[in-house]
């Protein structure tokens, strides 16, 4: 169990950009994970400071602002409360929740800076960066689109180009543009303060990768090792930008700059922490300056140099602080086969979801935990979260809980019954209860949630074999002593397994513990086999989990195809002009509105309907070629639109008179154009 060198833990979650709302990968990446660890820290009795908060600068946040044409403070406050009522809905159980536009935050990251700087940590210098004239104002990397040296994307950003992956700077791309003006800006000279880097190189190395080689994830010391040992070293780092948006930097001479947003956002987690101990009445320091204090950084791997690197670097520098313990970062998560993106709308949306699924918020951290990205990207599918809820937690976890419950209701009254002499499955059941909490604790200290989880799930597997060994049922026709018996140990799995699974599922625990009248149990009581006396009464039983339909998770399916067709479509090219023509030309065409009276398909063509339409001026055959997009009786009876003195020409033996007229989308979908309201047949089109 969690040894006893830490007296209290200081744990955070990445701070999520404002910029939109949080999807399941936000979810899988560290918010499940951390919530996991820290519930069950809590439950060992642990002091914790759980921590968030939303990351309100940088540059994401000012593109979301121009995208939509309002201020960044307007994006931000938006999504703050979004974010942090998601975080709820889902059992996120954060102490605080804070903003990096909170004074408190200001004050605290400004502090940092002043102290590095006043020790002559930041080596001041001038660089030439790129500036929009017609802007007036220097460029952010994702403020600059050009074409990337290494593929010739023509779309590659400043910093990054999507198409091949590599990492640029705004200088290496062809043909440079701003985003702002779409003018070619122009290297202007500018100061900024940079991190010499590589003066921690030694420190770094040893701290990383001697001393945490064997307890952080490799995954993590992969990342470290390569850009500890990258060939040019580690290079100085900006701590200041030239933008408005941001926390300005204190020191004279930087008029118009703001801290670089990874500078003040890690930051971010000590601001929290102030916060919510100043609301408590508590001292923050020893959180965060006493070394019997764990801390733990949960992060996505994007952010892994930041955490592993730069803010250690900070913090080092500064004295005070201490540093992570371990910072267990996760792969990415995607989504039916295909990276989740918020600008194409693939994602699933953590508020869309708790519309959709209620009361299914547990359902949802069960998938995400035991397909969690933990040592390699993975994939989300619908298929796959229906599949775990019917097959593992309604058949496994909730048959078992069910079955324990309504027989003691059934042959009890409700009340839990004695225990007698044992034979040796009961005794085996016992042993095995007794083993199971410390073989959990062990995963999820390691930070190994998926295999925890599935100790937890096995666990269920034992109290529902129990069962099926045993027979309760049977045994009751001419042994109530013995069904006794059996119903004690599995109402006791089953409390034990409420207390192990709370940390992953914590609105089911919490309907456990309704049922047992469980109050103030934790992870020292599971491994008892007695945590529910004799005699006591329990509740009746309350539904856990509930079969998911075939046609439940093929809308989600649907819903997201949908929105990629609509996304591919809105990004999808119109097709190119024609020729110009005169006004004579155009008059010389005859368009009617006319009433399709009949319409039938034509014998041996898919693509053919055979139309009768009447025109105003007489009944006309038209051989349309939309069978593929509508069936007859889509048809008729409808007013559409028809250019008539189209000349006569035959098809597969009939004469067709003209033609029916369509829209035709990007994709090639084909749709009627019809008047807004009712119109005289053979009213004309100009
Ligand atoms: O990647 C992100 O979403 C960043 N906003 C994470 C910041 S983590 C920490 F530094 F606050
Ligand atoms: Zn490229």
């Amino acid at each position: 169990m969690e040894n006893s060198k830490f007296n209290r833990y200081t744990i955070t979650a990445a701070l999520p950009y404002a910029n939109g709302p949080l999807h399941i990968g936000h979810l899988a990446g560290c918010y499940i994970p951390s919530d996991i660890y820290v519930r069950y820290l809590r439950s060992l009795g642990k002091e914790v400071a759980y921590v968030c908060g939303s990351d309100e600068h940088g540059v994401a946040i000012t593109i979301k602002a121009k995208k939509e044409g309002i201020t960044p403070q307007e994006v931000v406050n938006r999504y703050h409360e979004q974010m942090k009522k998601s975080f709820v809905d889902f059992g996120i159980s954060f102490n605080h929740y804070s903003r990096t536009s909170s004074k408190v935050h200001h004050e605290t990251a400004s502090g940092l800076f002043r102290n590095l700087f006043e020790k002559g940590e930041f080596l001041e210098q001038s660089t030439e960066q790129y500036f929009d004239e017609e802007a007036g104002q220097f460029l952010a990397d994702r403020y600059i689109e050009g074409t990337c040296p290494k593929c010739g994307n023509e779309n590659a950003y400043g910093d990054q180009c999507e198409k091949c992956g590599s990492s640029l700077s705004p200088t290496d791309l062809i043909n440079p543009k701003s985003k702002l003006s779409g003018n070619t800006p122009v290297l202007k000279e500018t100061k900024h303060w940079f991190l010499d880097l590589a003066r921690y190189t030694d420190f770094l190395k040893n701290w990383i990768l001697v001393e945490h080689q064997n307890d952080w994830k490799n995954n993590v010391l992969g990342q470290c090792r390569s850009w500890l040992e990258a060939g040019d070293g580690l290079q100085a780092r900006s701590m200041t930008r030239d933008m408005d948006w941001g926390i300005p930097v204190p020191v004279e001479g930087a008029e118009g700059k703001v801290l670089y947003v990874w500078f003040d956002a890690p930051i971010g987690y000590i601001s929290s922490t102030k916060e919510w101990a100043a609301e408590k009445g508590i001292d923050w320091e020893p959180y965060w300056k006493s070394k019997d204090t764990k801390l733990v950084h949960f992060i996505g791997k994007d952010n892994i140099v930041f955490h592993c690197i730069i803010f250690p670097a900070i913090l080092k520098t500064h004295g005070e602080f201490i540093l992570p313990d371990n910072v267990p970062a996760n792969e990415f998560l995607n989504l039916e086969g295909d990276k989740i993106s918020t600008s194409r709308n693939w994602a699933v949306w953590l508020h869309e979801y708790l519309e959709e699924f209620p009361d299914k918020q547990d359902v949802l951290r069960y998938v995400l935990t035991a397909n969690a990205p933990e040592t390699k990207d993975n994939d989300f599918t619908w298929k796959d979260y229906q599949s775990r809820n019917n097959s593992e937690l309604v058949a496994i976890f909730g048959n078992f809980v069910n079955r324990a419950v309504v027989l003691t209701h059934k042959f009890f009254d409700g009340k839990v019954p004695q225990l007698g002499a044992l034979n040796d499955i009961d005794k085996d059941a016992i042993e095995t209860l007794k083993a199971f909490p410390d073989k959990i604790a062990a995963s999820i200290e390691r930070y190994r949630f998926r295999e925890a989880l599935s100790y937890v799930m096995d666990f269920a597997r034992l109290g529902n074999k129990y069962l099926a060994d045993t027979e309760p049922w049977k045994t009751i026709k001419d042994d109530k002593g013995r069904t006794g018996t059996i119903l004690n140990i599995a109402l006791n799995i089953a409390a034990n397994l409420a207390i192990v699974a709370e940390p992953f599922l914590p609105f089911t625990a919490a309907k456990i513990y309704g049922m047992f009248n469980m109050e103030g149990l934790g992870w020292k009581d599971a491994g008892n086999s007695d945590i529910l006396e004799t005699g006591i009464s329990i509740n009746p039983a309350a539904l856990l989990f509930d079969k998911i339909e075939d046609h439940v998770v093929e809308a989600q399916v649907n819903k997201l195809m949908e929105s990629k067709k609509q996304n591919e479509l809105a990004n999808a090219v119109a097709a190119p002009m024609k020729d110009m023509i005169t006004y004579d030309d155009f008059a010389k065409l005859d368009m009617r509105v006319v009433k399709v009276l009949s319409a039938e398909p034509m014998p041996k063509s898919k693509k053919l309907l055979r139309l009768t339409v009447e025109t105003g001026l007489g009944v006309k055959t038209v051989l349309s070629g939309v069978a593929e997009h509508f069936k007859p009786e889509d048809l008729i009876g409808k007013q559409v639109t028809m250019l008539i003195n189209l000349a006569p020409r035959k098809m597969m033996g009939v004469d067709s008179e003209g033609m029916i007229l369509m829209a035709e989308d990007r994709d090639g979908r084909l749709r009627l154009l019809q008047p807004n309201e009712h119109t005289g047949n053979g009213s004309t089109i100009s």
